[in-house]
C-alpha cells in the first residue's frame, strides 16, 4: 500500500536543547511549541517485495549516506511494529530549505512516520505516532498534534510524547520566519544536543526551565502577548548562550540574524510589539499578533540579507492526504 502525510514544521516557544537518552532521544526537559501553516513536508512511502534496499530520493537537495541511514533505522521502527521486512521507496518535498534551522528534520520525521505507518497498514493513535516521531528526530514528535503542542519529557520511550495543549485557532498569533541563511548549517542540532553538558550554563538553564513552562502556559491560556513574548526571547537567548558557550562553541548567528535581534528591539520601543525566537539556525522567528502583522512585514522592507519572508499562522499537525508523489 502507498500513503502520503503532509507534516508541518514547528517552532519551538520553550527549548528542547540536551537530552537525557541520546539513543531513545529523551529531552532533558519538556518543551512547548506551535506547528507553522506554511513550512512543511510532503512523503509519500510505498512498501515493496521487488526492491533491494530503501529507495529514498528527495526533490533538489539529495540525501548524504548518514542521512539516509537515519530514514533507513527509523522505517526499520516502523517494519519491526507490523513484522515484515520488505524495503520501501520513499519520495518527500519540503516546501522550504532542508538543514537552515527551519525544523526540517521536525517535519520530515513526522511526515515519515505517518505515511510510513499507513503505508505498512498499521492503525496507530496520535500518541503511538508521536512517540515513533519522537525516535526519528525529537522535535518532530511535536509536529504530529494539531496546534500549539507541549511534549513532556517523560522517564521512558512509552511516556515521551507530545499532545495538544490549546488548538490553531485558540489564538491568531503570526510567525513572520525571516529567511537570511539557505544553506545547511555546519553543526545540526543532533550533534548541538551533545554538547551542552559543556556549557558552564547548561544546568542553570535547566533549573529555570519549569518556571518558564509554566509562565509561557498561563500567557497563551491569557492571551497574554508581552508575558508571553518576554518568555520567548529570555529563551531562545538563553538556549543560544548554551550553544556559544559549550566546548566547542556553536554560533548559529550570522550578523544578519543579529541586526534583526536589535531591530526588533527597537521597533518595540516604537511601540510595534513583535518578539524573536530562534531555533539552531540563522533564521530569525518574528512572532506578533495579527493586527501587528503588516507593520512587521513593513519594517522588514529594503532591510539588507534577507533572502525571504513566510508567513506562518497556528496551524494542524501532521495528517494523511490523496495525492501522492510518485
Ligand atoms: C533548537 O529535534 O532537530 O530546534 O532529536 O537530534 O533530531 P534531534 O534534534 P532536533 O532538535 C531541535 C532543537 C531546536 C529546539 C526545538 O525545536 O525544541
Amino acid at each position: 500500500m502507498k500513503a502520503t502525510a503532509k507534516a508541518p514544521a514547528n517552532i519551538a516557544f520553550i527549548k528542547y536543547w540536551g537530552k537525557k537518552d541520546e539513543k531513545l532521544r529523551l529531552p532533558a526537559n519538556d518543551s512547548i511549541s506551535m506547528n507553522l501553516s506554511n513550512v512543511f513536508t510532503i512523503t509519500t512511502v510505498e512498501f515493496s517485495e521487488k526492491i533491494k534496499k530503501d529507495i529514498i530520493i528527495m526533490d533538489e537537495h539529495k540525501f548524504d549516506e548518514k542521512e539516509e541511514k537515519r530514514i533507513s533505522s527509523h522505517l526499520d521502527l516502523i517494519r519491526d511494529l507490523a513484522r515484515f521486512k520488505s524495503f520501501a521507496r520513499v519520495k518527500t518535498k519540503n516546501n522550504f530549505p532542508k538543514g537552515s534551522g527551519i525544523a526540517s528534520s521536525a517535519s520530515g520525521f513526522a511526515a515519515l512516520t505517518m505515511a510510513g505507518v499507513a503505508a505498512a497498514g498499521l492503525k496507530l493513535n496520535e500518541k503511538h505516532l508521536s512517540i515513533i516521531a519522537r525516535q526519528g528526530s525529537g522535535s518532530a514528535c511535536r509536529s504530529i498534534p494539531d496546534g500549539f503542542v507541549e511534549w513532556k519529557s517523560g522517564t521512558s520511550s512509552n511516556n515521551s510524547y507530545a499532545h495538544m495543549i490549546f488548538p490553531p485557532n485558540w489564538w491568531k498569533i503570526i510567525d513572520v520566519l525571516v529567511i537570511v541563511e539557505k544553506k545547511t548549517k555546519k553543526v545540526s542540532s543532533s550533534e548541538g544536543h551533545i554538547l551542552t553538558a559543556s556549557s558552564p550554563f547548561y544546568k542553570s538553564r535547566i533549573s529555570g526551565i519549569k518556571n518558564k513552562l509554566t509562565v509561557i502556559k498561563k500567557a497563551i491560556l491569557d492571551r497574554d502577548f508581552e508575558i508571553f513574548g518576554t518568555i520567548l526571547e529570555g529563551e531562545a537567548i538563553n538556549m543560544h548562550a548554551v550553544m556559544m558557550t559549550s566546548t566547542p562553541p556553536i554560533f548559529y548567528w550570522t550578523p544578519v540574524t543579529f541586526e534583526l535581534i536589535l531591530t526588533v528591539r527597537g521597533w518595540r520601543e516604537e511601540g510595534i510589539l513583535v518578539y524573536f525566537t530562534i531555533d539552531a539556525g540563522a533564521n530569525v522567528h518574528l512572532i506578533c499578533q495579527e493586527k501587528d502583522k503588516q507593520k512587521v512585514i513593513g519594517c522588514l522592507k529594503g532591510m539588507k540579507g534577507i533572502k525571504e519572508v513566510i508567513l506562518n499562522q497556528p496551524a494542524i499537525g501532521t495528517r494523511l492526504i490523496n495525492k501522492h508523489l510518485f
